[in-house]
């Protein structure tokens, strides 16, 4: 692949993770999470401490539903901030997804340099479930023999596409390239079939997806969608941030609330799912900023759930402070979402998902306001 020019890239790598801690980037009113209300359970008839949200999405355990969704790499600070989320991702059982693997497709020492950095963080972190990130508009320009390299390089246990038409658009040296698209995803999901035994997922950045968009999805092979719906960082707003004032900026402006909500994606998830027209799991990201939060985007159908600007948001304030905020956050993430299990009568994250499908009054789970 084509290098990129590596001062604009470090420079746009660090833009985004500085950017994506200023309030003004968060989509948070949009996210339509304070709509759901999950039905509290006064008489759960269950022991707390037999809540239990260990699972077993992709036939590997992990001791939660919750992830590191994809960030940043590549980067001065990247290694450092990649080291100490996939260190906690492996002590807490979370799954975690590695920034997108671009530059490591670069030819030379750039690429090389990338490849080391995944190699150490492998190292560091021996047993993290990790999986791997490539751009959509990058996939349709690179032979599969090199994205078998990139999960090669990380020992990756699954594999995220990232589709980000938006970003792509608004950012000034964006590759807004994504015809070829479903082919790509569909050769991708073929060869990772026949080499490895591992999870190809799609995801947003932030946009979500239509339901005809999730119908067009269901005969590629995938094994899930991540929604990454609006309602959390949204990168028309990131790539804006970054833009000098004048025209560009403004249309970046004009695209500030782009996007289909987390919930309202899953929504539509849940209903083509109901009529066997979408068969892959769904998994939620975009705008989770609670164990609560989980816990209803769990009811609404979804089987994994990340979260990716609160958790860089605390690995800064531990670099900064020399003080833990990683695992203090995880630990209270999980608590939040054992309490909306127990406090709904659910023992499992399976039953939540269960009665989370009912629409009846005695056994639904969550209303709509
Ligand atoms: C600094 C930063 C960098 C990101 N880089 C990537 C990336 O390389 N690949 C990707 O698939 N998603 C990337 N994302 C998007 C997240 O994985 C996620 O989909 C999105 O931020 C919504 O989640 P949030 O609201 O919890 O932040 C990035 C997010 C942040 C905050």
């Amino acid at each position: 692949m084509k290098n990129e020019n590596p001062i604009q890239f470090e420079s746009r790598k660090q833009d985004h993770v500085r950017i994506a801690m200023d309030p003004k980037t968060q989509s948070s009113s949009f996210s339509k999470l304070d709509r759901i209300n999950l039905i509290h359970e006064a008489l759960p008839e269950i022991n707390f401490q037999d809540v239990t949200i260990a699972t077993k999405p992709f036939g590997v355990p992990l001791k939660s539903p919750l992830f590191i969704s994809s960030m940043t790499a590549g980067h001065q600070q990247g290694r450092e901030i990649n080291l100490r989320l996939a260190e906690s991702a492996q002590a807490q059982g979370w799954m975690m997804g590695v920034g997108s693997q671009r530059k490591e497709l670069s030819e030379g020492s750039a690429g090389q340099e990338a490849a080391a950095e995944w190699k150490l963080i492998r190292k560091t972190a021996p047993k993290a479930i990790l999986f791997g990130n490539l751009g959509l508009s990058q996939l349709i320009q690179t032979p599969l023999d090199e994205v078998y390299r990139l999960i090669d390089s990380l020992e990756a246990s699954g594999f995220f596409v990232h589709t980000n038409p938006l970003q792509e658009a608004l950012q000034p040296e964006g590759t807004p390239q994504f015809k070829g698209g479903l082919k790509a995803l569909s050769a991708l999901a073929d060869g990772i079939a026949k080499r490895y035994q591992i999870p190809l997922v799609l995801k947003e950045v932030g946009c979500g997806f239509s339901a005809a968009t999730l119908q067009k999805l269901q005969s590629l092979g995938l094994a899930a969608v991540d929604v990454s719906g609006l309602g959390g960082t949204h990168w028309g707003r990131v790539e804006t941030e970054r833009m000098p004032v004048g025209e560009l900026k403004n249309t970046g402006q004009t695209y500030s609330n782009w996007g289909i909500s987390t919930v309202d994606s899953l929504l539509f998830a849940r209903e083509l799912k109901s009529q066997n027209l979408v068969t892959y799991q769904i998994w939620a990201s975009g705008g989770v900023r609670s164990g609560l939060d989980a816990a209803k985007l769990i009811a609404l159908g979804s089987e994994m759930v990340g979260l990716a600007q609160p958790l860089l948001q605390a690995v800064l304030t531990e670099m900064r402070t020399q003080k833990s905020a990683l695992i203090p956050l995880m630990q209270r993430l999980e608590q939040e979402l054992k309490i909306a299990l127990f406090c709904t009568g659910c023992e499992s994250l399976e039953v939540l998902r269960q009665r989370g499908q009912s629409d009846s009054r005695e056994k639904g789970i969550w209303t709509y306001e």
